[in-house]
């Protein structure tokens, strides 16, 4: 069994060897930078769009608490604060294959910090034979409740780098999805990524597929004009005193859509990645029906989280949500704040519901009033592998939308 695995394993070390080589940047296409030089007519629609910034003066409520929720932080540029795995000397290593201990082929990654720049540095060889490959952090995306996966610039295009941050036990992993034992430096980032964690990017093609883009136009960040659209005339009618109920707020509010549209909203990023774009990156706006901008693909394992949690497929599928023509994402979170602990949200069961009427309630009293997510929405291993990382497996727990009668809860 070891020995079908190392054997693999050098294969694969063999390969990516050649990978690295293949792989070394030499004349990267730097022409294509000049793409930059017609954006502000491609990015006129932009116009509108002010920014957070110019929210905050007003509405300190929303503005402030959104600062610290995840929305905001899903992508950042690289900084002492947003970087979360470890520089520092002795825990700054992935070792794949260690080259201390094996005479034949090695893979490690070492990850370094120098003058405010970051690094991901792959080291491949055998014996005194090596061969080294190093990138720059150039843009974070995750906010690190679960991990962070580093993205880096070549010219006009943007790749992934093979390690990631993960949380859990704060370390370094194999970026989810990537073969373990391989050193790849290849993997495009299309503009779907940046889509669902970013508020704007300007691609150079309509091809979903592209990883090619204008790198000035990159705003970090869930912004308050993804969900309200753009603000420029709401900004500058509030200004100028003519913001009244009667000549209109000139802004979106999501509140008075209707409920599919409510939740098509939050599913643009949240139903999961197994779906196809039908029309451009960036151009759902808020109010619009999703199915106009995105074809869902079916998928075997619906009835749990993938390791993007498709909170919306499964919360369709809850009696709560069937029964109820006005429960939306909003019943329960309000996105201009931090999450709060799981449990405290039981008070939004008893909007509806009554503790008395769960089946449980007669054998455990009032105390299940403290805690109905633990048992009706459990925490769930991902299906699939988040990574595979010199035999450790790291899998992502979500929790399960489908609220339901879970069997086995009953027993304490
Ligand atoms: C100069 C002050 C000012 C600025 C700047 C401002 N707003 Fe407003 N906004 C208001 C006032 C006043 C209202 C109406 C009262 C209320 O709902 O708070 C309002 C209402 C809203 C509403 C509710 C609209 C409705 O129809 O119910 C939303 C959403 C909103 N603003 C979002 C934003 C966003 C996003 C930004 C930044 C792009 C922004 N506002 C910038 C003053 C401002
Ligand atoms: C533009 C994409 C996008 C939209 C639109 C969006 N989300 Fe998210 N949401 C994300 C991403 C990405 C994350 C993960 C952030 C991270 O941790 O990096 C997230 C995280 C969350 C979280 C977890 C927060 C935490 O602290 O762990 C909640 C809850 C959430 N979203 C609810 C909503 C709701 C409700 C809506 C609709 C009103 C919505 N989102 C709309 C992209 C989006
Ligand atoms: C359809 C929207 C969507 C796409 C596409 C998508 N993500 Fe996510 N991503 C999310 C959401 C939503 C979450 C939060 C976890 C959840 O609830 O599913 C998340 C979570 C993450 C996390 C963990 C964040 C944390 O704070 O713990 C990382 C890292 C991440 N995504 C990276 C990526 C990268 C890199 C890509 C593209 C190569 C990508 N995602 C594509 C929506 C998306
Ligand atoms: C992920 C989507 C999302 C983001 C990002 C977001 N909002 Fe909202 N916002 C909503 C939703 C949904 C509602 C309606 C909530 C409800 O049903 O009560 C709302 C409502 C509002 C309202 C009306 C509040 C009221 O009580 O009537 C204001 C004002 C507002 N948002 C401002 C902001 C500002 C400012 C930001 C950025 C700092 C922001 N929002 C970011 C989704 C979002
Ligand atoms: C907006 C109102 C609303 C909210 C909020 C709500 N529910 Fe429900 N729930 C309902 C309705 C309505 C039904 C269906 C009742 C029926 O058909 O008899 C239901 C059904 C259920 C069922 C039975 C499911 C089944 O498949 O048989 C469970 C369990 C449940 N809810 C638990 C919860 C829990 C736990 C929460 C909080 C996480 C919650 N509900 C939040 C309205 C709600
Ligand atoms: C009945 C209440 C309820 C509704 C409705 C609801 N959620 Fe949640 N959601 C929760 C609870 C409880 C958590 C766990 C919070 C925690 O762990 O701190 C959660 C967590 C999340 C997370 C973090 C991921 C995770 O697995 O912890 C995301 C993202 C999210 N919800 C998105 C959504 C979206 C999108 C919708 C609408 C389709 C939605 N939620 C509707 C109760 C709800
Ligand atoms: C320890 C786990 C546990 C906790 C805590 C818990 N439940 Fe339940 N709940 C169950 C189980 C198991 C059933 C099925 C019981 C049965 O069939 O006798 C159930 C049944 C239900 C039902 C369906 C009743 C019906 O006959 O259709 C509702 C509604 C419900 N629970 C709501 C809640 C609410 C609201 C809370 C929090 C106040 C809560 N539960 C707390 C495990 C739990």
């Amino acid at each position: 069994m070891i020995r079908v695995r190392t054997i693999l394993l050098l294969g694969l070390i063999g390969l990516s060897f050649l990978a690295i080589q293949a792989l070394k940047p030499d004349s990267i296409a730097s022409a294509a930078r000049a793409d930059g030089s017609n954006r502000h007519e491609a990015d006129a629609g932009r116009a509108n769009y002010v920014g957070d910034g110019a929210c905050d003066s007003c509405h300190k409520k929303q503005g402030l608490s959104y600062l610290h929720t995840s929305h905001h932080f899903t992508s950042q540029p690289p900084n002492k604060e947003s970087v979360l795995g470890s520089f520092q000397q002795g825990s700054n290593v992935l070792a794949i294959v260690d080259p201390t201990t094996t005479a034949g082929p090695f893979l490690y990654f070492k990850m370094e910090a120098k003058n405010g720049h970051y690094y991901e540095t792959a080291v491949t060889g055998w014996g005194t034979q090596e061969q080294t490959r190093t990138e720059p952090i150039d843009v974070v995306t995750g906010s690190g409740v679960r991990g962070a996966t580093y993205l880096y610039w070549q010219g006009n295009q943007l790749f992934e780098l093979p390690v990631s941050y993960w949380t859990d036990g704060h370390r370094w992993i194999n970026s989810p999805g990537y073969e373990d034992g391989s050193a790849d430096f290849s993997r495009p980032v299309n503009p779907g990524c940046l889509e669902c964690h970013a508020t704007y990017i300007r691609p150079l093609s309509q091809d979903p597929s592209t990883n090619r883009y204008d790198r000035d136009s990159l705003v970090t960040g869930i912004s308050c004009e993804r969900c309200h659209g753009p603000g420029a005339q709401h900004v500058a009618r509030q200004k100028a005193g003519s913001g009244s109920a009667s000549a209109g707020q000139a802004i979106l509010n999501p509140a008075n859509f209707s409920r599919d549209r409510q939740v098509d909203m939050c599913a643009l990023c949240h139903n999961g990645i197994q779906r196809e774009a039908t029309a451009p990156a960036f151009s759902f706006e808020p109010g619009k029906r999703l199915s106009d901008y995105f074809h869902l693909l079916p998928t075997n394992s619906a009835e749990h989280p993938d390791v993007h949690g498709n909170q919306v497929g499964l919360l369709k599928r809850s009696r709560c949500y069937l029964s109820s023509p006005n429960m939306t994402c909003s019943t329960c979170h309000d996105v201009h704040a931090k999450e709060r602990p799981a449990a405290s949200y039981s008070a939004k069961c008893l909007t509806c519901h009554q503790w008395q009427s769960c089946g449980l309630s007669k054998t455990m009293g009032h105390s299940i009033a403290n805690n109905c997510i633990d048992c009706h929405m459990p925490v769930e291993p991902t299906r699939v592998i988040v990574s595979e990382t010199a035999d450790h497996v790291v899998r992502a727990t979500m929790r399960n939308h489908w609220i339901k009668i879970y069997p086995g809860t009953g027993k304490q």
